[in-house]
């Protein structure tokens, strides 16, 4: 099958064949649909230090993906050949304190799909049974595909309640475009979002947003003044990992304002921690997503309506992977997704559309 792989030490990603894989006891065989590029898989492919210290290759990469099961081992119960499916990328130990107790999102001894272990950027790739998301409703591939991200976005997005409350998310790349989805389908009062990139604010502006603020342009106290808040942010959403977002972000909550901290910083840096205490703000951070409450927020959601489609900005075959990693590195766009439904079996093209493609064919009013 073909793969993209990290086969040497150096810049690059290398579309290759490499051997199908087999499922193992209690796994399942899955033949990817579609992939999203994730910032991970740009740090892969430029090999920065992170990757460096992190990889051990050759490896494939790629973690978020939507396929169609195509075989399942003896003992899986609850997922059918045909299924239509997205992937936990996280995989759990299964006997730390946390898995033991149910809190398996907090696993200290997770394993990364494409980053750890060989992942999804291929014609088909095994899971664990454990790790499969089954869709039960009727979900575009392309939505299916950003699960993983969008997981990210309900997980910080829900860590609080937002209900009647004034949201502030830094950063609209594709998880904080999703976040401010949520937020304003969830039944948020005013969601502000914040960026430098005019390309990204526009985006979020069709999304419904309150306000699509330009931090380079404009200040946060200013877009407050335009929407007649007095008293600051009751939630922050951080999604861009950079300091000066976090700081403004401090500055602009309420007393007693709570922030979910998504966005990884490079490196460690300070932050006014008098205003912290005397503001009495509560800062949470969040990895991943919950294992499974996060998945089924997420399904129930897309059932009542959140419209996703707006944030999948750009589509590209898997031979075209090298456009498609520059489109996503330009920072300009939303969610880019690789197309890898040209890999079907011979054997299996013939056949009668199978349930994940009927499953597809039935959303096609969600426009995407
Ligand atoms: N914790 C987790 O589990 C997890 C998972 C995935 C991604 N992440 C992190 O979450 C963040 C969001 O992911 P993404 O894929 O959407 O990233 P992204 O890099 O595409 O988006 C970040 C956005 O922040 C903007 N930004 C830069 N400076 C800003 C500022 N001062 N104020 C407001 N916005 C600013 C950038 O222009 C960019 O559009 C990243 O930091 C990523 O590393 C964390
Ligand atoms: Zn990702
Ligand atoms: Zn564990």
């Amino acid at each position: 099958m073909k793969a993209l792989v990290k086969e040497r030490a150096e810049a690059g990603l290398w579309l290759v064949d490499v051997p199908e894989p087999v499922p193992g006891p209690g796994e399942v065989l899955i033949r990817v649909l579609r992939t999203g590029i994730c910032g991970t898989d740009l740090h892969i492919r430029k090999f920065d230090d992170w990757a460096q210290h992190t990889l051990k290759l050759p490896l494939i990469v790629g973690h978020e993906f939507s396929g169609e099961v195509v075989e399942v081992t003896p003992g899986v119960e609850d997922i059918s050949v045909g299924d239509l499916v997205s992937g936990e990328g996280h995989l759990v130990c299964g006997k730390c304190r946390n898995c033991m107790a149910g809190r398996r999102h907090l696993c200290r001894n997770t394993v990364g799909l494409g980053v750890h272990r060989d992942g999804a950027f291929a014609e088909y790739v095994t899971l664990p049974a454990s790790n499969v998301w089954v869709h039960r409703t009727p979900v575009d591939p392309d939505v299916a595909a950003v699960f993983d991200p969008f997981g990210n976005a309900v997980h910080t997005a829900l860590s609080f309640p937002l209900v009647g409350e004034d949201v502030l998310i830094s950063g609209a790349g594709p998880i904080g475009l999703m976040a401010a989805a949520v937020a304003t389908h969830v039944g948020a009062r005013n969601v502000v979002i914040t960026d430098v990139s005019p390309e990204r604010l526009d985006l979020a502006a069709k999304l419904g947003v309150s306000l699509a603020l330009n931090v380079g342009q404009t200040s946060i106290a200013d877009g407050m003044r335009r929407l007649g808040m007095r008293e600051g942010f009751d939630v922050g959403l951080e999604m861009s990992g950079n300091p000066q977002a976090m700081r403004d972000m401090i500055a602009s909550m309420t007393h007693g304002g709570r922030i979910a901290m998504l966005g990884l910083p490079a490196e460690e840096f300070a932050i006014d921690w008098a205003t912290v205490v005397t503001s009495m703000i509560t800062i949470k951070g969040v990895y991943g997503r919950e294992m499974y409450e996060t998945w089924y927020n997420m399904s129930v959601l897309l059932e009542k309506g959140l419209d996703l489609s707006p944030v999948i900005t750009d589509r590209f075959s898997y031979h075209d992977f090298d456009a498609a990693f520059d489109t996503a590195a330009s920072g300009r766009t939303g969610k880019v997704i690789l197309d890898w439904s040209g890999g079907a079996r011979p054997e299996r093209a013939r056949h009668e559309p199978t349930k994940a493609e009927a499953a597809a064919t039935i959303d096609t009013s969600g426009g995407t």
